[in-house]
Order: structure tokens, then sequence, then C-alpha cells
């Protein structure tokens, strides 16, 4: 079996165009792959090992699964996912999102073609709100988070401990303009 190094290794796509599709059981381990890619940079979450499938899947909205695909070879290149962020029928509209992009195609714009179907599949299925928790240091994500409507919450202070640290977390949201009015 590969290791989530090898597989990231190998998925490095030739780059030729990009497609949007719903995540498939199939795609797990180049999911997770990425996932851990990205936990392994120290800037992505709080979690230092990926879950497994089961673990992944357990806890997500299966109708707000996405991947980014390269078009020529079919390797997955990022992934959006959403959690309810409450059992409250007050917050049946409100999720919290995860987006990760595969380490060799990063500020490429997939993040941001990933986030921008997601929102509009989101609304969709009668999403208002769209959250997430981001680090102060995750430049990429807050600019992304930003281009895309988000606005900052505010700085939750510590909220967290990270590999030994207590991490401060900015929380985004973006409140749909059409969904929930
Ligand atoms: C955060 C992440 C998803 C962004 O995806 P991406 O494909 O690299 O980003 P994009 O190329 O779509 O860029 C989106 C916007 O952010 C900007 N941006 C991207 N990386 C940036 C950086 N390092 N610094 C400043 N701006 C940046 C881009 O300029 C772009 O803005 P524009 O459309 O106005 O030009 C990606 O870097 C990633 O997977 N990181 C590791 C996992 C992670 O941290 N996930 C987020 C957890 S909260």
């Amino acid at each position: 079996m590969m290791t989530h190094e090898e597989i990231v290794q190998a998925a490095k796509p030739a780059g030729t165009g990009l497609g949007i599709r719903p995540m498939l059981q199939s795609d797990a381990e180049q999911v997770l792959a990425i996932y851990q890619a990205g936990l392994d940079t120290g800037q992505a979450g709080f979690e230092t090992t990926a879950p497994s499938w089961e673990g992944f899947t357990a806890g997500k909205l299966a109708h707000l699964r996405y991947v980014a695909v390269d078009t020529a070879t079919g390797q997955v290149v990022g992934w959006v996912a959403a959690s309810p962020v409450s059992a409250r029928p007050v917050y049946a509209g409100v999720v919290e999102h995860s987006v990760y992009v595969h380490p060799g195609c990063q500020a490429h714009g997939i993040g941001r073609a990933l986030l921008e179907e997601f929102i509009a599949a989101s609304e969709d299925a009668g999403i208002w709100t769209i959250q997430a928790g981001v680090f102060p240091d995750n430049t990429a994500s807050l600019a992304l988070h930003d281009r895309l409507g988000f606005r900052v919450v505010g700085t939750r202070e510590r909220v967290g401990r990270h590999r030994g640290l207590w991490r401060d977390v900015v929380l985004l949201e973006r409140r749909s303009a059409v969904t929930g009015q």
C-alpha cells in the first residue's frame, strides 16, 4: 500500500485542464493524501493525521463534497467538503467547510474554482451561511476566502492546542445574498 506522500507525489498532474465534480468513494486515497499533505504544513488544521475514509465522510454532508480533477489524467488535485455546525433547526443552513489543494498545484486558481462551485452548490441546497476557521498564518487561505466574499468575524484566541502550542483561529463567514432572504 502506498503512503500518503507517495500518492501525493504520484498524483502530480500534467495540468492541461481542470474539472470540478462530486467526490466519489474511489477518490478516497487521493483526497486523504492531499488532506495529509495540507496538515503536514502545520498551517491547515489542528489535526496532525488525516482520518480514515469512514471518519472523513462520517461528519461531512454527502451532497456538498467536490473534487477538482486534472481533465487530462483524471487525477484529483483538490477537494472541498462541509459539515453542519449544529443539529438545531435554526442553524440548518449553516455549514463549516474545508478546502485543500494538492501541494504541487497551489496558486493556480484551483482553490478558487472549488470554492466557487461549492458556494453555488450550497446556495442551491439551501445553505445561507458558510463558515471556516483559519490559522492567522495561513495567508493563502485567508486570501482565497477574502476573494470569495468571506468576512472576518473575529479571531478566537488560543482556542486549541496544536503540536504543543495554543493557537488563535480566525473565524470567517460568508452570508449568502440569494439563499435565506
Ligand atoms: C489555501 C488553499 C486551499 C488555496 O488554494 P489555491 O489553489 O492555492 O489558491 P488559488 O490559486 O485559487 O488562489 C485564490 C486567491 O488567493 C490568492 N492567493 C493564493 N495563495 C496566496 C498566497 N500564498 N498569498 C497571497 N494570496 C494568495 C490568489 O492570488 C487568488 O486570488 P486572485 O484570484 O484574486 O488572484 C491552498 O493553498 C491549500 O490547499 N493549502 C493547504 C491546505 C490549507 O491550508 N487549506 C485551508 C485550510 S483553512
